[in-house]
């Protein structure tokens, strides 16, 4: 077969000259945009077998995620030891080789990856939910094997930054890296990523995995509600991606999606496109995290199309302290969800969608650069609703468990000697008001500063607590600011579009999901977020981390800083 993009929009796109394609007869033809450097063989690893009625031809239309009907793969749950996603439970010392590797996403069309592999007594686990107690020891060795220089980052985990991967410590190809901490986190749904500059890439090519940390708090709703990893409480990474027709996975941003994000069209669910989940009548736990570069996603459960409420238990960094039962939730690039779903009421045979619903994307810059649509090459707009999961009954059972209505605790934080630190985010374009796109043009900005590897946006003092005023200009898009090293507490949300504001559950306009410890928080156009940062730490000597935007694209621009805490 032909390596075309899959496509139904390839004549639009060629037409508009998106570069790399060549319009043949009406079709587009795309090539490669990837590096194709010298990757070296790789073996295959087989997800579980598809419908066989899938197999060809291998067209949008039938990967289309706005159609129910195209879900029919079954969903890749992690496995005890191996596989993709392998658990692996306190690893004390592992060797962790990022390696090139082929995995049958598609069907009948394997497809070149990057991946984490942890190979111990001859079983190999790909990408492994690595599962850690609070308080355990870690220690870990990378081991480069691509082509491009990498670095692991334990993204929410608290560590010197010697541990963190700052891009500074990225290795080349042939190259170790050495880790050794000890995890002070509380229980929550962390996640691996690499960090070299750029990153978005490798993250795209498939390098990305969970950290499990389990604290006593976790351990009581683990045993109240009789979860066991990998069966009823399931991690859920969500990335959008896109393919081309001989199964290449396509990543090279053009300018606007550099500017913008770049969005895929097909949408993974721990690396299973259009994935279904058989489940029990009984309570399921769900670690959702957004591992896409770029795209947000409005997430809800839908039975017969009406909104199908869950329980929000956790956000970024841990349990929050009581449940809140919702119907949807807004996640960002790296935010996570920590969601109990009760489908105790339900019978055998009925299915729960769980979607994207429509929302505004809220790209304003675009009407600055006088822009009423910007084109990229997915399929999938962002903002449109499709469909993530379909979860259909299998059995039914009896559970008498209660969800518990108190599930953790956190420290109150103490702002009476805070100062506050004004942060805003701009974009170098701010005052031209045209649409010229020079090289320095087309870059957002986190207060006037773009990221320099070696220097630091400002120096802030080991013993304090400060208030970071998170403000986004009104001329911008959505951007999800994380940081290194610490956590947030939210404080106040201000100014919030209407779609985020009547979310809202408190006077101070925070959302559900701003009510526990975050790491990530998105920052909606106008709006303006207060959060509380606790900058004590336990590490000796200065250290240096990064904040920065989590849509990679936009940090692969440039969209992070430094900043020294001594
Ligand atoms: Cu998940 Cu600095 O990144
Ligand atoms: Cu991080
Ligand atoms: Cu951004």
């Amino acid at each position: 077969m032909a390596s075309g993009k899959i496509s139904r929009r390839n004549f639009l796109i060629a037409a508009s000259g998106a570069a790399g394609a060549l319009a043949i007869g009406g079709v587009a033809y795309y090539l490669s945009r990837m590096p194709t450097g010298v990757e070296s063989p790789s073996q295959t690893t087989t997800l579980p077998p598809v419908a066989t009625s899938t197999r060809t031809p291998l067209s949008y239309s039938s990967f289309d995620p706005r159609q129910p009907s195209n879900f029919s793969n079954p969903l890749v749950l992690p496995a005890p030891s191996e596989g993709v996603f392998g658990i692996i439970e306190s690893p004390s010392m592992v060797t962790i080789n990022v390696k090139p590797h082929r995995i049958e996403i598609l069907p009948g069309m394997p497809t070149e990856t990057w991946v984490y592999d942890v190979t111990r007594s001859g079983r190999s686990a790909i990408n492994p939910v690595l599962k850690l107690k609070s308080g355990e020891k870690f220690r870990a060795t990378l081991s480069n094997g691509v082509p491009q220089k990498t670095i692991v980052h334990w993204h929410g985990v608290i560590v010197d930054w010697k541990n963190d991967g700052h891009p500074s410590y990225a290795v080349d190809l042939g190259q170790n890296y050495d880790y050794d901490f000890t995890v002070y986190n509380r229980g929550g749904t962390y996640w691996y990523h690499p960090h070299p500059y750029p990153a978005a890439e490798q993250v795209y090519k498939g390098l990305a995995g969970f950290l499990i940390v389990e604290d006593a708090d976790d351990e009581n709703l683990t045993r109240s509600l009789d979860l066991e990893l990998g069966k009823t409480d399931i991690p859920l990474a969500i990335q959008d991606k896109r393919f081309r027709q001989d199964g290449a996975l396509e990543y090279g941003p053009n300018q606007n999606e550099s500017f913008m994000g770049f969005l895929g069209d097909l949408i993974l669910v721990n690396l299973t496109p259009n994935p279904y989940l058989e489940v029990d009548t009984r309570i399921y736990r769900f670690r959702i995290l957004n591992g896409s570069t770029a795209r947000i996603y409005r997430l809800a459960f839908l039975k017969n199309s009406e909104k199908f409420p869950f329980h929000l238990i956790g956000v970024d960094a841990g349990l929050l302290e009581s449940p809140s039962k919702l119907d949807e939730v807004f996640l960002a690039p790296a935010e996570r969800v920590d969601i109990l779903l009760d489908l105790r009421t339900l019978s055998t045979g009925d299915a729960v969608l769980l979607k994207s619903l429509e929302f505004d994307p809220m790209h304003m810059e675009e009407a600055m650069m006088g822009m009423t649509q910007m084109q990229g090459g997915s399929e999938l707009e962002e903002g449109e609703g499709f469909h993530i999961l379909k979860i259909i009954v299998k059995n039914k059972v009896t559970q008498d468990a209660q969800i518990p209505e108190r599930l953790s605790t956190l420290e109150p934080i103490d702002l009476s000697e805070a100062s506050e630190r004004p942060i805003t985010l701009s974009t170098a374009m701010g005052s031209m008001g045209t649409m010229t796109m020079g090289p320095q043009m087309n870059q957002w900005l986190i207060n006037g500063n773009s990221f320099d590897i070696n220097g630091f946006a400002f120096e802030l003092s080991r013993d304090r607590v400060e208030v970071w005023k998170i403000t986004n200009s009104q001329q911008s898009m959505p951007h999800p600011m994380h940081i290194h090293g610490y956590h947030f507490r939210v404080l106040e949300r201000l100014d919030s579009p209407p779609q985020v504001e009547s979310l809202a559950v408190d006077n101070s306009g925070r959302l559900p999901t701003d009510l526990g410890l975050k790491d990530t928080i998105l920052v909606w156009p106008g709006e303006t977020v207060r959060v509380a940062i606790d900058f004590r730490t336990r590490f000796a000597g200065e250290q240096m981390y990064t904040f920065h935007c989590h849509n990679l694209e936009h940090e692969d621009n440039g969209m992070m800083i430094n900043y020294k805490v001594s």
